[in-house]
């Protein structure tokens, strides 16, 4: 265990900031919202004419409002047959869904043609990746040279203990070392990828989803307190896998807020030729 110089008793109960910690408590410190995912890929002039591939794209409701947003096509790959099958459904109601098509496959083997792609979304799935160096390689193979990889990922911190490691990631099949923000940059600059920026979200989004009246974490929280009271009975109602993935999935968001897992952002570009003559 670590160890932690103590305050003393007095310390503790003579609080001469109560008022600056009441402030601090109902105090909003301006976090960042979700959509500044969708206003990095404007900065980047996504538009009509541009293919961008959602990897990982679920159940293609991003694809769509990329769609949507920017006018460009979109491309969601996901490797589970019922989220494509759900994607399916969503494009096939969507007025812009001519825009979207659905492929079956994973980051580590991309159905796509060399250069088929100008911009690559990936959020939230990196995690599930197993071979990142053959899915880093796959990303910059079906990226246009000069194209973007935006991708939004958790990672964990020191704060993370063991145990809570263990179950999360057993929960929620996640492969431990694409946890580690070093070993991800390490491994897209040795896929040939220039990491253009990295920038740490934290609790931001969590924070606004909170202070916006969404309430997800608080939610989760309370979900997961009843998940680990009743874990007996809600087991045997849900089943081993759906309750581990529920409670896991609980966490998750509990975890992102108490600094245990950090999301970042990094945006990646595949060097054009003419980068790569003049480093
Ligand atoms: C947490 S969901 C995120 C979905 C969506 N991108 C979003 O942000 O809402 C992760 C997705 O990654 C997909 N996935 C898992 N392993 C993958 C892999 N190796 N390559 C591509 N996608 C994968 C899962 O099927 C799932 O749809």
């Amino acid at each position: 265990m670590a160890e932690i110089d103590s305050i003393t008793i007095d310390e503790m109960y003579t609080s001469r900031h109560l008022e600056v910690a009441d402030r601090a408590q109902y105090r909003s410190f301006e976090p960042r919202r979700s959509s500044m995912l969708y206003e990095l890929v404007d900065d980047l002039d996504i538009g009509p004419g541009d293919l961008v591939l959602d990897i990982g794209g679920r159940d293609a409701s991003h694809s769509l409002a990329l769609a949507s947003l920017f006018g460009c096509d979109a491309v969601s790959v996901d490797p589970v047959a019922s989220n494509n099958e759900q994607a399916r459904a969503a494009v096939a109601e969507h007025p812009l869904g001519s825009k979207v098509s659905i492929r079956s496959g994973m980051m580590e083997e991309i159905p796509a043609a060399d250069g088929e792609f100008d911009f690559i979304f990936s959020r939230d799935m990196f995690f599930h990746v197993v071979d990142a160096d053959r899915a880093l390689a796959e990303a910059r193979r079906v990226l246009k040279p000069g194209g973007h990889l935006l991708l939004y990922q958790t990672f964990a911190t020191d704060r993370l203990e063991p145990l809570e490691r263990a179950e999360l990631y057993a929960g929620l099949v996640v492969a431990p070392e694409r946890m580690s923000p070093d070993d991800f940059q390490k491994r897209a600059s040795a896929a040939g990828l220039v990491i253009e920026s990295t920038d740490v979200i934290g609790s931001e989004w969590r924070e606004a989803w909170e202070e916006d009246g969404e309430g997800l974490t608080s939610r989760q929280l309370l979900y997961a307190a009843r998940l680990i009271r009743k874990s007996e009975q809600l087991r045997a109602e849900l089943g081993d896998a759906d309750y581990r993935v529920e409670l896991a999935n609980a966490l998750w968001g509990v975890y992102q807020m108490i600094g245990k897992l950090e999301p970042r952002i990094f945006l990646l570009r595949n060097p054009a030729v003419s980068d790569q003559d003049n480093p």
